[in-house]
């Protein structure tokens, strides 16, 4: 048995499946399931709602991938948030024409790019979101790529706010008794590799970049999820 103390990052197979492979759109339709399980949309909607002061204009998510996620966090927000332009990016294309119209039903706009995050980053540097958000998609990453990824994205945004599977020995058990509510194999192969590569205490506050850590806080939210805000120092004003 793998020991829990440190991170391991091994690759995940929905990574490497094609969009429109069955075995993909399953495991994406398990991912669904999961975040209700895991409480992600409730936790992500709660952070966004007490970290950012005033309703954003921009809001970039990474890794977004099918929309379905942001779209839930959207449901819970829209009254408080009117017109957000959301920016949903992908490495692949999964955004759906329906999930397109229901963000606009609430009169959120969105964008989608399709992009890997690291070159997406590299070519954006001067701050243009009001704010950032990652659902399980950190973990994928090292260490060595998250440092680098805050750092440019602490260029881009004053705030960020992750949602990651926990570290912990119970989510790891809870991972590998998925057959219990029906995933598919891609799924029940993916999420004990996901609690392995996963957060706890304060490791992505020890990866931010030193000189923008002001107001980083970082906690367990839950059975499941390991939770990452950081604030930067900002005058207040929406990015244009
Ligand atoms: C576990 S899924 C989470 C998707 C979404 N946030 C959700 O909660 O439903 C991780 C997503 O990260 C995307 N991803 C992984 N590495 C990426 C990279 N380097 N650049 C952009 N997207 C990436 C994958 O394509 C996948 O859609």
């Amino acid at each position: 048995m793998t020991s829990l103390d440190q991170r391991h990052v091994e690759p995940e197979i929905l990574d490497h499946l094609e969009p429109d492979d069955p075995r993909a759109v399953a495991s994406r339709r398990d991912l669904r399931l999961l975040n209700g399980l895991m409480g992600q949309v409730a936790i992500a909607a709660g952070l966004l709602r007490d970290h950012v002061p005033a309703p954003p204009r921009r809001l970039l998510e990474i890794g977004s991938g099918d929309g379905v996620f942001m779209l839930r966090v959207a449901r819970r927000l829209h009254r408080r948030w009117p017109q957000v332009h959301v920016i949903l990016l992908d490495r692949q294309d999964l955004v759906s024409h329906e999930t397109r119209a229901a963000f606009e039903g609430l009169g959120w706009t969105v964008e989608t790019v399709v992009a890997d995050v690291f070159d997406w980053t590299a070519a954006a540097s001067a701050p243009s979101q009001d704010v950032v958000a990652a659902n399980l998609v950190l973990h994928h990453f090292s260490d060595d790529a998250i440092r680098l990824l805050f750092v440019r994205l602490a260029a881009l945004t004053p705030i960020l706010v992750a949602t990651e599977p926990l570290r912990r020995p119970f989510a790891l058990l809870a991972s590998r008794s998925l057959r219990l509510v029906g995933t598919n194999a891609v799924t029940r192969h993916d999420a004990p590799v996901s609690v392995r590569a996963g957060f706890r205490a304060a490791e992505l506050s020890a990866l931010w970049p030193e000189a923008a850590a002001h107001g980083l806080i970082e906690r367990r939210r839950g059975l499941f999820t390991h939770t990452f805000c950081a604030a930067m120092p900002t005058d207040g004003a929406a990015r244009p």
